[in-house]
């Protein structure tokens, strides 16, 4: 199943409809190619951004949350990894 990851919008353009633009353009790609389901991962601690995703049509999947990396770019620009506890949710792209 494709996954969508990394999913960010630069601050000052937040709340302005780009993060759903974004995803719903995603999901006519994928739509294009024929697949049925797409899925993400969400911080379990990212409530507004679960919001969105479910207002979008996204729901959990019933496996519970897991442990994800997250990836975190430093000032000067090293990457820096990490674990974090994520909800998996899932969309049918048919319906
Ligand atoms: C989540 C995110 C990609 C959505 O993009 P967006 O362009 O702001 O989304 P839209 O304008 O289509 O929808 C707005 C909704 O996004 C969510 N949102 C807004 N700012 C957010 C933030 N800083 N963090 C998480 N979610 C946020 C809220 O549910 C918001 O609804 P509201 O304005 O009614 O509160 C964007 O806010 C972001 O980059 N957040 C920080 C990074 C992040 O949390 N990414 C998600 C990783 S799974």
């Amino acid at each position: 199943m494709p996954l969508f990851t990394r999913i960010e919008v630069s601050e000052d353009y937040r709340s302005r409809g780009i993060g759903t633009e974004l995803i719903s353009a995603g999901e006519d790609l994928l739509r294009a190619a024929g697949y049925e389901q797409v899925a993400l991962a969400v911080e379990i601690t990212n409530d507004r951004a679960e919001l969105l995703y479910k207002r979008l049509y996204f729901n959990e999947w019933s496996h519970g949350p897991i442990t994800c990396g997250g990836v975190e770019v430093l000032e000067d620009g090293r990457r820096k990894s990490y674990d974090e506890a994520c909800r998996i949710m899932v969309k049918r792209l048919d319906g």
